[in-house]
């Protein structure tokens, strides 16, 4: 389990910093948008961006002393792959939506497609820890 990491093995801990930031980014991004707060949205939004890349960074860390069966890995790595790459548009039609307000639905939509990939990139990565053994 990714928690019950050894004393020789990378701390989990700075995974968790900021897995629990990226919650938290993405819940402020979410309030501040609907709610029209935009000055609040766009430092939450961003942030929300820059702190899951953050939690990849540091998950990549532990997958290097985990062994996986190979099936589990490049199954996680599609859902994976898929989230980082749908975090684009949302990115994109945030800037646009900036001086464009009709792409405000575009922006809604990648944006919950870009979460729902998220969530099931996170839990394939869960799944896939508890079937890792420590190298
Ligand atoms: C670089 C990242 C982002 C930028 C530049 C950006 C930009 C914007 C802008 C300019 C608005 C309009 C706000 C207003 O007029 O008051 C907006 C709305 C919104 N954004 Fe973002 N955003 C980003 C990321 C995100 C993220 C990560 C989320 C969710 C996790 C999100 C969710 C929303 C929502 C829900 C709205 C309201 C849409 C509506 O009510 O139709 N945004 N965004």
């Amino acid at each position: 389990m990714l928690v019950q990491t050894p004393v020789d093995s990378p701390s989990a801990v700075p995974f968790w910093i900021a897995f629990v930031a990226t919650l938290v980014c993405v819940v402020g991004a979410l309030v501040s948008g609907y709610r029209c707060r935009r000055r609040l949205h766009l430092v939450f939004g961003p942030a929300a961006m820059v702190a899951l890349a953050f939690a990849i960074v540091f998950t990549e860390q532990l997958v290097r002393r985990y062994e996986f069966p190979r099936e589990n890995l490049d199954f996680h790595l599609v859902f994976a792959k898929s989230a980082a790459a749908l975090a684009l548009p949302v990115i994109i039609t945030g800037i646009v939506l900036l001086f464009r307000p009709k792409v405000r639905k575009l922006h809604l939509v990648c944006v919950w497609v870009w979460l729902a990939a998220t969530l099931v990139a996170t839990g394939t990565g869960f799944w896939m820890f508890s079937t890792g053994t420590l190298r």
